[in-house]
């Protein structure tokens, strides 16, 4: 949470990931909620295989990863 989209130096992104942290996306509760919904509507072409979640588990999971939080 807080860390810009593909910014694990030692992980090989793909091209569709690379590029939306090229363009300064940043994972914030917004971003990351509309992500884990439908990972390939929101940036088309990553190689996350998996295919989202329901929308009623999107909060409870976004709550638990804002303790992982970039900025502390
Ligand atoms: C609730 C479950 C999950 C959450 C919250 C989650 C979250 C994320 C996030 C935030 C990223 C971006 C990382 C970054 O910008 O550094 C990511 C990438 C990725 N995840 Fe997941 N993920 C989940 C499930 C899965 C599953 C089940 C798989 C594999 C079967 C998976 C495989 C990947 C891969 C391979 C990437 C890199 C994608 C790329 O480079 O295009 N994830 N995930």
């Amino acid at each position: 949470m807080g860390r810009r989209v593909a910014a694990a130096s030692d992980y090989s992104y793909s091209p569709a990931m690379q590029a939306a942290g090229d363009k300064g996306l940043v994972w914030d509760e917004a971003a990351l909620a509309e992500f884990l919904v439908n990972p390939q509507a929101k940036m088309p072409g990553n190689k996350m295989r998996f295919w989202g979640l329901w929308k009623s588990q999107v909060d409870d999971v976004v709550a638990f990863m804002k303790t992982f939080s970039a900025n502390q």
